[in-house]
């Protein structure tokens, strides 16, 4: 429910709640929560195993999606601690690139190290902004920049 007002399309709760159930997206992937010390939710996103774009990047790739903080908790920071706890846990399970389609604006996760992906992702983005971090803030080789575009 935290993502409801933007991802809901005004579907009544049941509705949305069943197609979040039936998802084959988010079966996919790990939903990671962040509580405070009494269980309540603060925020919440998924991490889906990557294979970087056919590759491009790492084997070793994570995507992460529908990030989400009830809306009467946002601005308070709590987004941004889930992501910089969760990539840090991540990345000492030794994964080494981490993907977001950004709905919105980037600076959430500019703040976190993350800068746009190279061009050839933007085929797959369907109007979002596709964001890449590299672990251990590694800046991205420019020869990740270049190769074969999504046509050929
Ligand atoms: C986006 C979202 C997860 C942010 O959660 P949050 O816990 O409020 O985030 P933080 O407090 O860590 O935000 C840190 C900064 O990110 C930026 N930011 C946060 N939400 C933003 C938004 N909706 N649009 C643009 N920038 C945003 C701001 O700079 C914010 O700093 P501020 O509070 O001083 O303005 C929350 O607004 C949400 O659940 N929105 C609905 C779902 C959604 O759109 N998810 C994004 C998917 S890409």
């Amino acid at each position: 429910m935290m993502g409801y007002d933007a991802w809901g399309a005004e579907l009544p709760v049941e509705m949305y709640l069943d197609s979040c159930q039936a998802s084959y997206k988010y079966k996919q992937g790990t939903f990671y929560v962040l509580q405070d010390d009494f269980g309540k939710l603060l925020s919440s996103c998924i991490v889906y195993p990557l294979t970087a774009f056919g590759g491009v990047v790492s084997e070793r790739a994570v995507g992460i999606g529908s990030l989400a903080t009830p809306a009467q908790q946002r601005h308070r920071g709590f987004a941004t601690l889930l992501l910089a706890m969760l990539m840090e846990r991540l990345e000492a399970e030794g994964v080494d690139a981490f993907f977001i389609h950004s709905d919105i604006h980037p600076r959430l996760y500019e703040n976190l190290g993350f800068a746009p992906a190279p061009e050839k992702c933007y085929d797959k983005s369907e109007g979002t902004i596709p964001m890449l971090r590299l672990a251990g803030d590694r800046s991205i080789a420019p020869e990740l920049w270049q190769g074969p575009t999504p046509a050929e």
